[in-house]
């Protein structure tokens, strides 16, 4: 017992001291204490409520409904038939030419398979090999909009580099040109774009992927987009910033597989983009998991052949589900800021004395047995106020799931 402590007490003195780049990384994601100590995640808060209390999780965005049959049996197949061991760095060629195939079918992009684009560990990975690549110092700056995915924040810290932000303020979530413009400069080395976009929702008019191409080239900036919700888009079909008239060449695209097969566990993501910039990305990826996910590969390649309309229905039935979930949230009081595209919606809860939207939050599991997210927690310090009485919540649950989660919120008006 004495000696539990004394190594507990010993790990917590080593929390604070020890040096390296965790620091920066844990501070740019927020996730750092005054006192040297890591917060965890308000995901894993609000995870642990959710298991706590018995609440429905409209938290974390992960569907609880399997993907493709079909999908599923190639990746069994795949174990099957020995695909275990190391596969080649780049990812399989059937999966390379799959992507290549996927991005000319839907988008009339022309990608090298051999040399413009690799397989990585989920797109999470994608990002964060990109940044380590791509950033030269701690003055190079990465420009995204505000709020943003959790993992930016702490990607570009631990790659030494400076966020700068443009908000993205409801009930439209676009951004201002002008703002859009000021945040960009000689020093912006990436302008990261996710588009669908997490946590707002949006999708960004054709006037702001132009100003981001514009930017960009007038300050020799790289584009690097995250497009995860390319086929969770529910009013136009998906506009990559790679087609944009002179943008392929200096833009790094980045999806996978996750959101759009249902199969957020198997982490198999790609970049594709100029062969140097590709190669870049391939030096620092190859040191971080050099590769992974041998028997899925083979699996998302048979998935990203599937025909049009599994495509255009799992984006409909995802729309359906935002609309139960819409109509829940109204019903309870809250102001909902309907999403053109990704999991998630995000809604207003001032009107239900949700102005502080985590405290909210927090007392939400016991309150009205539902699980959400702050939008606070994809903000910056700084602008923590101007997003204060907004919450997330993931519509990506069954239908069912959904309906019980919309009469409980429901009640909170009662
Ligand atoms: C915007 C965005 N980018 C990236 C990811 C992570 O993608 P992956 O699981 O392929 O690493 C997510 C997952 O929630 C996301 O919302």
């Amino acid at each position: 017992m004495v000696k539990m402590s004394f190594r507990y007490g010993l790990s917590l003195f080593f929390m604070n001291v020890i040096p390296g780049a965790w620091r920066r990384t844990a501070a740019g994601a927020g996730l750092l204490a005054a006192d040297g100590t890591v917060a965890p995640t308000i995901f894993a808060e609000m995870s642990a409520a959710a298991a706590r209390t018995g609440a429905i999780n409209l938290g974390q965005g992960f569907p609880d409904e399997d993907g493709p049959a079909v999908v599923l049996e190639a990746a069994r197949a795949a174990i099957a038939a020995g695909a275990n061991q190391y596969p080649p760095g780049r990812g399989i060629p059937d999966l390379l030419a799959a992507i290549s195939e996927h991005q000319r079918r839907f988008y009339g992009l022309e990608v090298d398979p051999a040399t413009e684009m690799i397989v990585t560990a989920g797109a999470t990975e994608a990002l964060t090999a990109t940044l380590l690549a791509l950033i030269d110092g701690p003055d190079d700056e990465v420009v995204v909009f505000e709020p943003y995915y959790d993992s930016y924040a702490a990607a570009v810290a631990l790659a030494g580099a400076r966020l700068r932000t443009v908000p993205l303020r409801a009930p439209s979530f676009q951004p201002d040109l002008d703002e859009l413009a000021a945040a960009v400069s000689d020093r912006t080395r990436i302008i990261l774009v996710n588009d669908p976009h997490n946590p707002t929702g949006a999708v960004f008019d054709a006037e702001v992927l132009a100003e981001v191409v514009r930017l960009a080239e007038r300050h020799d900036a790289i584009i690097v987009t995250d497009e995860v919700y390319e086929h969770l888009a529910f009013q136009t079909p998906h506009t990559p910033i790679a087609t944009r008239p002179g943008a392929a060449e200096r833009t790094l695209t980045i999806s996978s597989a996750g959101k759009t097969f249902s199969a957020t566990g198997w982490k198999i993501g790609w970049v594709h983009g100029p062969a140097e910039l590709v190669t870049a990305v391939l030096t620092v990826k190859q040191y971080l998991t050099y590769v992974n996910g041998s028997p899925f590969q083979p699996a998302v390649a048979v998935g990203l052949r599937l025909d049009d309309a599994y495509f255009t229905d799992a984006a409909a039935a995802l729309a359906q589900k935002h609309r139960i979930l819409g109509d829940g949230l109204r019903a309870a009081g809250f102001t909902v800021h309907a999403p053109q595209g990704g999991y998630f919606t995000v809604a207003d809860a001032t009107a239900l004395g949700g102005a502080d939207a985590a405290a909210f939050c927090r007392a939400l599991p016991e309150r009205a047995g539902v699980v959400a997210i702050p939008l606070t927690a994809f903000v910056s310090a700084a602008h923590r106020d101007e997003y204060s009485g907004l919450v997330r919540f993931a519509a990506c649950k069954r239908v069912d799931v959904l309906e019980d989660a919309a009469s409980r919120l429901a009640a909170l008006s009662a």
